[in-house]
């Protein structure tokens, strides 16, 4: 079976050519299957039926999981589990997408099993970017359609090191380089609320990832997992020298969410998105695939949540931007890649079945 599979198109933000391209390129691919990981677009519905529509010609199983962005919801009355459970599903069936979360799937002896996942701050930076490096955490709060960054008692010019889960759990940072004072936001603080804390939300979509996976995993002859968010450490960058990248990768996943993967009998391959660098690696038998298409729009793309300047909702929250990532030497790279290559695609052979224990190797 071949499955393709892309995440993090942020529809429009590379243009509607760039879009039409990507979807002609993944169902001409050949591929039995096609998978979207999440970060479709956000903002209104329309843009979702607009690029999705551009599957229409494809005539095998299309499959949805959403990202963040796509959970994104109007500031003013944040529904982020109305989104996932009940709005993005229509949508995507709406399109002839098949709605992975809650809902696993059997394409001939291959099953899915996926969710968005979510972020515990595992796979926080504990080394300091910078050495001796002081940072400010800060509460994003939303005031008359601009963001304001109140302070936390007592965790004013903390060391670096001596961050925590709550400090991370605000989602903001304040810090000096060279004398001028930087600030980041994490945007999910603004858009996104499920009324329940990221370490609680990560871990309740990794049990449902699980039992979503033991409801199919009888009737199948290997599994295939999705995700958007970063199921192992492995899929990200080394530690960063760059802060607003170092503290960003709080927000990249969670190791709950690949224990869950890594629980699934006869998995053979995991896809995730979320983190805009394309990786694939492989654990033991199994293949783990970052298939983040934003990689390769490396000038206009970073890591973090970027404005879009068409975006209303997104122009009103500029007054407090989040930082650009410094350009990865892998982008360059990917630069070269033609358009219709802008996908990431896996094979699932009869051979990379796991080991007998069921059990790939993790570091
Ligand atoms: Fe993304
Ligand atoms: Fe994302």
């Amino acid at each position: 079976m071949e499955i393709c599979a892309a995440a993090d198109i942020h529809y429009p933000r590379f243009g509607h050519k760039w879009a039409v391209a990507l979807a002609d390129g993944m169902c001409d691919s050949g591929a039995d299957v096609i998978v979207l990981a999440g970060d479709i677009s956000a903002g209104p519905d329309s843009r979702y039926h607009r690029f999705l529509e551009l599957f229409a010609g494809f005539s095998g199983p299309k499959l949805f999981i959403p990202g963040n962005h796509d959970l994104w919801s109007d500031v003013d009355s944040p529904s982020t589990s109305s989104r996932y459970e009940a709005s993005l599903q229509r949508i995507a069936e709406d399109n002839g997408f098949h709605y992975l979360p809650h809902n696993p799937i059997a394409v001939a002896d291959v099953g899915f099993a996926g969710t968005v996942g979510w972020c515990d701050y595992s796979f926080r930076q504990l080394t300091p970017p910078v050495p001796d490096l002081r940072v400010t955490p800060m509460l994003p709060a939303r005031e008359d359609l601009t963001t304001k960054l109140l302070p936390i008692d007592g965790r004013d010019n903390v060391p670096w090191e001596e961050l925590t889960t709550e400090d991370y759990a605000a989602q903001a940072l304040v810090w000096t380089t060279d004398g001028h004072r930087e600030n980041l936001i994490w945007n999910d603080a603004i858009y996104v609320d499920w009324h329940a804390p990221d370490e609680v939300v990560a871990q309740e979509l990794a049990a449902e990832l699980r039992e979503d996976a033991r409801r199919i995993a009888d009737e199948v002859r290997i599994l295939v997992g999705v995700s958007h968010f970063v199921p192992f450490e492995e899929i990200l960058d080394e530690p960063s020298d760059d802060v607003a990248y170092a503290y960003c990768r709080a927000y990249m996943g969670s190791s709950l969410l690949g224990d869950a993967f890594l629980s699934m009998p006869n998995l053979a391959l995991v896809l995730c998105g979320h983190h805009h660098r394309r990786k694939v690696l492989q654990h033991g038998n199994m293949i783990v695939a970052n298939c983040s298409v934003a990689t390769t729009s490396a000038r206009s793309s970073s890591l973090f949540p970027r404005t879009d300047p068409n975006d209303p909702e997104a122009a009103r929250d500029r007054r407090v931007q989040p930082r650009r990532a410094r350009p990865h030497p892998h982008l360059r790279e990917a630069h070269q890649i033609a358009d219709r290559r802008r996908t990431a695609r896996a094979t699932v052979r009869r051979d990379e079945l796991p080991s007998p224990d069921g059990a790939p190797g993790r570091r």
